[in-house]
């Protein structure tokens, strides 16, 4: 099965990709940055000694290229600092020198905001992955900024405590990257946003200035809270150099049910087993995630060793087989049997009622991983089917599925055929591999859709077919064109499609306080002006 350590960033990503694949066209290279020159090198070489900078064009290769292999920039240097006071006296020369500068953490970003447009240096926070202390009365855990999510978790479990946050990506993302996309993921649900869950931060601005507001207290109304400030900021307002957060205790058991429901739309039967689980299960309810059927099918497809979790139900059960949704649910509580028993009987009472088609209960962790390895794996596979134009949008808990079937419709009235015009694919008539495919899943007890439109490849056409109707569909819906991925440079442009122009105003203001002359993460966030 997959593990949760995502592989990096696609290997074949061809030219043409890289000029068109940008979501947007390439904004134009800032020309009041300043251009690399081998004094700069030197300088950094100075701050980091023998294996802190990288320059060899291959090795600096994967961190100018994202996850999905959409997004490339031509940084031609890599800065990994082990220390705070690296990362100041860095940045201080950058700013010194007008150097633009994009932090990176595990490079497992969605949107484009972890690698560099042009040339922008690459400051990596892959060395400062120190666990910095944990409170074992409190739950606070404070870690460097590169640490990786799923050690964080492990050295949180060895001390009876759990990070607040979990994602596919916890093998290879950071917590300072976490931080400063303000990831959302499968716990969200149980621990609330991470503006709730982080006590405090630790920061250098962009003039090299230490920021000190990593404070583990749980309580402190000093003024305004500036660390919020820095949580979903992607790297344009500071680079974060540690983080301290609270763990909640451990669930002593977790059970994990998968469901086929009949429909979403409908008869809001999804939104339906939603209430009756938050009425049931009450506090015990610690995700509630949702896929369809196509997604099901793109995971069973490319993800080594995935399963069905409700095989033979396409003969036990015939219309289960056109079941066109199924519900990831899991309950964390004190004990398995009183787990298992409230999750069985919430099962019986939603097939009674028809909400539900057919479900079946995890007897092991090993049932319960391969569960959630087919739904967090979707992703992952997407990518091994091609190109992903992916759009992470939130609604109403009601609405969040009707912008997948208005995708569909729209892209089979462009493409009768189901398959690209011209290129690669547009001939294998009955070649499914190469046909497009619009998939949705995501955090339903988030009211967080992931539409993903899967082609064979990043094509223009197909692009202007779906942006920006998707966002101007999802503000007509009253919904947000980011749940939890962030804007980065993908939706840079659209951020006033979620945003009122006063709210953007303020925005650049905060941005301009803070860094000034526009060195981090430029082209990402806030739109041209
Ligand atoms: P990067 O990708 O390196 O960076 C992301 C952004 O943060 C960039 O703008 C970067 O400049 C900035 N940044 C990184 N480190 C710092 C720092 N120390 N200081 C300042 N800025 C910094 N996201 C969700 O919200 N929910 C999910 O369920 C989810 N699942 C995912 C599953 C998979 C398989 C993948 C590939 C991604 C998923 N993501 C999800 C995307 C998510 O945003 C990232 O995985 C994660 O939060 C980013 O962490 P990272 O360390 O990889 O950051
Ligand atoms: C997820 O929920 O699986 C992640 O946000 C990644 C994605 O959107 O593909
Ligand atoms: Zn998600």
């Amino acid at each position: 099965m997959l593990t949760r350590r995502v592989a990096g960033p696609a290997q074949q990503v061809g030219l043409a990709i890289w000029a068109r694949a940008a979501g947007t066209l390439a904004p134009p290279r800032n020309t009041e940055f300043a251009l690399l020159q081998d004094s700069d090198l030197a300088v950094f070489d100075s701050i980091l000694g023998s294996g802190g900078v990288i320059t060899d064009p291959h090795e600096v290769d994967p961190y100018n290229r994202d996850w999905m292999g959409k997004y490339r920039g031509r940084g031609r240097c890599v800065l990994r600092p082990r220390s705070t006071a690296q990362v100041s006296a860095l940045l201080r020369h950058c700013s010194a020198r007008r150097l633009a500068v994009v932090p990176q953490g595990g490079n497992t970003g969605l949107v484009g905001g972890s690698v560099p447009v042009h040339d922008e240096v690459v400051l990596s926070t892959g060395l400062m992955t120190t666990l910095l202390g944990f409170d074992p009365g409190s739950g606070a855990l404070t870690a460097q900024a590169g640490a990786v999510l799923a050690t964080l978790e492990a050295a949180a479990r060895e001390r009876g405590h759990a990070m607040p946050l979990d994602l596919g990506a916890s093998g290879s993302c950071a917590i300072g990257g976490n931080v400063a996309t303000n990831a959302g993921g499968i716990r969200l649900l149980r621990h609330g946003p991470l503006h709730g869950s982080v006590l405090g931060l630790e920061v250098v601005l962009a003039g090299g200035q230490v920021l000190d507001l990593l404070s583990s207290l749980r309580k402190d109304n000093t003024g305004y809270d500036l660390k919020q400030l820095f949580i979903g900021s992607e790297g344009t307002l500071g680079v974060i150099t540690a983080v301290a957060i609270q763990c909640p205790a451990a669930s002593p058991a977790t059970s994990l049910a998968y469901l086929a429901v009949p429909s979403f739309k409908a008869a809001q039967q999804a939104h339906g087993v939603l209430q009756a689980a938050r009425q049931n299960l009450g506090e015990l309810l610690s995700a509630f995630e949702f896929l369809d059927r196509e997604s099901l099918e793109v995971a069973k497809q490319f993800l080594p060793g995935a399963r069905d979790p409700l095989p033979g139900s396409d003969t036990v059960i015939p219309y289960t087989a056109q079941a066109p949704f199924f519900l990831v649910v899991e309950i964390a509580g004190s004990s398995e049997q009183h787990n298992a028993a409230m999750l069985e009987a919430f099962l019986e009472s939603t097939m009674g009622e028809g909400r539900v088609l057919d479900g079946v209960v995890a007897q092991d962790s090993r049932q319960a991983g391969e569960i959630w390895a087919l739904r967090e794996g979707i992703t992952e596979a997407l990518r091994h089917r091609g190109a992903i134009y992916k759009y992470d949008l939130s609604f109403r808990v009601e609405e969040m599925y009707g912008v997948v079937g208005a995708a569909r419709e729209r892209l089979a009235s462009a493409y009768p055929s189901g398959f690209l015009g011209g290129g690669a694919g547009s001939t294998a008539g009955s070649d499914t591999e190469h046909a497009l495919k619009v998939v949705g899943y995501g955090h339903l007890g988030d009211g967080n859709v992931h539409l993903n439109i899967s082609a064979p490849r990043y094509d223009a056409g197909l692009e202007a077919l779906i942006e920006p109707w998707v966002y101007e569909f999802t503000a007509a819906h009253s919904g947000s064109i980011s749940a939890e991925h962030g804007l980065g440079r993908m939706k840079a442009p659209c951020i006033g499609y979620s945003k009122p122009p006063e709210a953007v105003r303020l925005m650049r203001s905060i941005k301009a306080a803070f860094d000034p002359q526009g060195i981090l993460n430029p082209y990402k966030v806030l739109p041209p002006e």
